[in-house]
């Protein structure tokens, strides 16, 4: 290890790149903050574990070089410390002594490497570059992956509607702003995209977007799920976590589902939004956090808070901007651009040569009433071109998808009804199975007879009806016979 001259430590750096050495030996210590200042990074030196981890805590480093034997903490848990932190700062140990078993602890505990003293000066530049290469090209591939994910989801909005252009033009108003937004919107109806499009046009994109469904988590574990914990602050909080407001500092926090927030949460993230303070559980301080809101719900929220379900102070907070995103059977032509969409996305993805959709099949799609929105009709999309065999996609296709629409001039009397396809189909034989045989019905509907009575077997339909009386045998039966 070559000794450095006081004057090579004026040298400034010119990488943009910092690294924290934590070594009780100040000769040493000094050193290696010279070798490093020479080749240009920011280097900082502190001679015990406390004040290394404080350092750490309050600046940004790229790397932390640490020795072994420190006279408050050990290297080992300086390695714990500053991965639990921050995973993606490397560390590298330092040590005297060359134990195997000290080698094994460092890296099973984090570190990514391990240098025996006295070190060359090459050996030792040598595994800071290799190890600050690995964190630039961690950082390239993040910040790459985020642009690639910004670009796909801000063109991945389709449709043309005027209702869909209302919502694409409020995200780019909102997108600049700083605001918490509500957006509405039945099931499926594209909520959490457009939470992505306003988080990815505004100068937040290039942090994370954290979504989180309030109502897939139970409340005691989606307290400390969104607010953090300290080690210790409950039973099984074996480690401290930081929490998905934290997660999501300098993006966005998507809170989906947020009529299912228990009330107490409600208070805890109203305190959050008017003050900016997070205190995380078990935890004696706050932090302020720098995350901007967004929430979803499928509910009607303000009759929610009408029950008293939903918190009106929390509902005015959430709801400076709202957006409310229409359902699919009010958007007009769309059904037809996103039918065409998916079946060209499918069809790609199953390397299918599917090139069209039949205008029967349009037709019928446009009439539908969509319950499931955008994403039931992705998903029968989806199912047609699996069982599609022509270059066209027809009605047929949809045979055991959907009731047949051409024979179907009956099937809007049902449309203001949100049900699912099986309900639908149970709906429309409830009502015309007294007035029509099971032939005509199958016919109705566009399936097969076989199809009809193993639906009518299973939703016991069967008994009771006139119309079906004396036509109870399985079809394979009656048509063998
Ligand atoms: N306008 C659209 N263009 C393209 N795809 C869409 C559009 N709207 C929705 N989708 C697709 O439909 C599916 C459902 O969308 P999303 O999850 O955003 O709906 P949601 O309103 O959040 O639903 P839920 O209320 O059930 O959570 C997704 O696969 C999404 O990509
Ligand atoms: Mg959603």
């Amino acid at each position: 290890m070559t000794i450095c001259n006081s004057e090579s430590k004026d040298t400034k750096p010119v990488r943009n790149e910092s690294v924290l050495i934590i070594d009780d030996d100040h000769s040493i210590g000094q050193c290696v903050e010279c070798i490093l200042q020479i080749a240009g990074y920011k280097a900082v030196f502190t001679s015990t574990g406390k004040d290394g981890l404080e350092r750490f805590r309050d600046d940004d480093f790229d790397l932390v070089i640490t020795d072994l034997k420190l006279p408050d903490i050990s290297g080992l848990d300086v390695v714990s410390t500053v991965r639990q932190q921050d995973p993606n700062v490397p560390v590298i140990l330092m040590t005297s002594f060359s134990s195997m078993e000290s080698a094994i602890e460092a890296l099973r505990k984090g570190a990514v490497d391990y240098i025996i003293k006295p070190f060359r000066n090459d050996d030792f530049a040598f595994a800071v570059e290799r190890a600050l290469n690995e964190r630039r090209i961690k950082r390239e591939n993040a910040v790459l992956k985020r642009s690639l994910k910004k670009v796909f989801t801000s063109n991945k909005i389709i449709g043309e509607s005027e209702g869909i252009k209302r919502v694409l033009a409020l995200i780019q108003r909102v997108a600049s702003t700083e605001a918490n937004v509500l957006i509405q919107g039945e099931s499926g109806t594209g909520k959490e995209l457009v939470a992505q499009a306003i988080h990815y046009s505004s100068a937040r994109a290039e942090g994370p977007f954290v979504p989180v469904n309030c109502g897939a988590i139970p409340g005691e574990l989606l307290e400390s799920e969104l607010f953090g914990h300290t080690k210790g602050a409950f039973t099984g909080a074996v480690t401290a976590a930081e929490g998905l407001i934290r997660e999501g500092s300098g993006g966005t926090l998507f809170l989906d589902e947020i009529s299912e927030l228990p009330l107490n949460l409600q208070v805890k993230l109203l305190r959050v939004l008017q003050e900016r303070q997070v205190r995380p559980l078990g935890s004696t301080s706050s932090y302020v956090t720098d995350t901007r809101f967004l929430a979803a719900s499928n509910r009607d929220l303000k009759a929610e808070m009408e029950k008293g379900n939903f918190r009106p102070d929390l509902f005015y907070r959430l709801n400076v901007i709202s957006i409310q995103v229409p359902p699919l059977r009010e958007r007009g032509r769309d059904i037809e651009i996103l039918a065409q969409h998916f079946v060209q996305q499918h069809s790609r993805r199953m390397a299918k040569k599917i090139k069209a959709l039949g205008r029967d099949l349009i037709d019928f799609l446009n009439k539908y009433h969509w319950p499931g929105n955008v994403r039931e009709l992705e998903n029968v999309i989806e199912r047609a071109v699996i069982l599609a065999d022509s270059a066209v996609l027809t009605c047929g296709d949809l045979t055991e998808i959907l009731p047949a629409p051409s024979k179907a001039s009956v099937l809007p009397a049902l449309a203001n009804k949100p049900l699912s396809i099986e309900e639908y189909i149970m709906e429309f034989v409830k009502r015309y199975q007294d007035t029509h045989s099971e032939t005509e019905l199958a016919a109705m509907l566009g399936i097969g007879r076989k199809a009809l009575w193993v639906r009518r077997n299973r939703w016991g339909l069967h008994r009771g009806s006139a119309a079906s009386r004396g036509n109870h045998a399985n079809p394979s039966e009656t048509e063998a016979a």
